[in-house]
């Protein structure tokens, strides 16, 4: 006789949340910024998710994609932003109110990620969750500047360390070191590095907006920068060590061009030559206070899908540099175009 088993279905975290439980959360980390290094577990989740949580450095690119309510957390200027014990009761608040809740942070939530603290209030409350890995900072830019952090016979050990408060900086003993939170103290922690015995001649490079369409890089030794003026990077690493010496200007990244796509099909640009920016029409028209515009200085190119998209654009660029090519949907785009901007 033929055997029958019952294979026993695992409950979706849907049904476990309308079982009458507690709700979930889902620590989650987006990465540094391009939104394709979002991990395939996480965009499950965030598909799935009620509410979304989310961090400053979170791509808004990014959450716009998803149905669920979205909770900015962040702390971009201009805008109320929520410290981390509220952010706690935040998260505490909808998980009991039976959602399935997203916490969404910039790179990885257990690398300078307050993670930590988050996990440790759920489990005081008895909440169920996960952690889910992102890419952090300092993969990212290694990877997006071509500055490979552990190189045969270069660098065979790798730090990450915090740049803030100045109190806390400290010099370890690696070949390489990657200071996170940076963006007003590079002098301070640089002075340290000397002082902690490394050559004047040790490389530096400065990595702001990593992995995004206006990343940049500066590089020089550690006496150079010393010497320069004060200047505030934000967000950025630090990345010090002889590795450095294996970055090109021309990487891979900088070597594509960067298009911003005001709606429309953004496969229409290959990903091999480009560096796709959207800005839907929507927030073109200027959604929320805490979405930084588009800097056009690092735009190569800016595609219009509709007239509206061209009129909710004017409302954020007054013009357009001559540099910045454009391309229109149809003809009426292109109209209007001729009539907001005379291109
Ligand atoms: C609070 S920490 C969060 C780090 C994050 N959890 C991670 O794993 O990347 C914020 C710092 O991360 C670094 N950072 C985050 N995103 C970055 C990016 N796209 N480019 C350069 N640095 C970045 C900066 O040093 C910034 O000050």
């Amino acid at each position: 006789m033929k055997e029958h088993r019952i294979m026993q279905k695992t409950p979706s975290i849907r049904e476990h949340v309308t079982a009458g439980k507690k709700g979930y959360v889902y620590i989650a980390g987006a990465g540094p910024g391009d939104p394709e290094l979002l991990t395939m577990k996480a965009h499950r989740v965030l598909q799935e998710a009620d509410v979304i949580l989310y961090d400053d450095l979170v791509s808004p690119e990014l959450v716009e994609q998803y149905p669920a309510e979205k909770v900015y957390t962040g702390k971009r200027k201009d805008s109320h932003h929520l410290e981390q014990e509220e952010i706690n009761r935040e998260i505490v608040r909808h998980a009991l109110k039976g959602k399935v809740v997203v916490r969404l942070k910039g790179g990885d939530p257990f690398i300078f990620g307050r993670g930590g603290e988050e996990i440790d209030t759920l489990r005081r409350e008895g909440i169920g969750y996960e952690i889910i890995p992102g890419i952090t900072a300092a993969h990212g830019a290694s990877a997006y500047t071509e500055i490979p952090l552990t190189m045969r016979k270069v660098s065979s050990s790798v730090a990450f360390c915090t740049g803030h408060p100045v109190s806390r900086i400290q010099v370890p003993d690696t070949d390489t070191i990657v200071y996170y939170m940076v963006a007003s103290t590079v002098h301070d922690v640089l002075d340290k590095v000397a002082a902690g015995g490394r050559s004047g001649e040790t490389k530096v490079a400065v990595v702001q907006n990593a992995t995004c369409y206006n990343q940049q890089t500066f590089t020089g030794t550690l006496d150079e920068f010393r010497r320069r003026e004060r200047a505030v990077y934000s967000p950025s690493l630090l990345i010090i060590g002889d590795n450095i010496g294996h970055f090109i200007e021309n990487s891979w990244h900088s070597r594509k061009r960067k298009v911003l796509m005001t709606g429309g099909d953004s496969r229409r640009y290959s990903g091999t030559d480009y560096v796709v920016v959207n800005l839907t029409c929507r927030r073109a028209a200027g959604s929320s206070s805490h979405e930084a515009p588009v800097d056009l200085e690092f735009i190569d190119e800016i595609y219009f899908s509709s007239p509206d998209c061209v009129r909710n654009f004017r409302r954020l660029y007054a013009s357009i540099p001559d540099r910045i090519s454009v391309a229109s949907a149809d003809d009426l785009t292109a109209e209007s175009l001729m009539m907001e901007f005379g291109r």
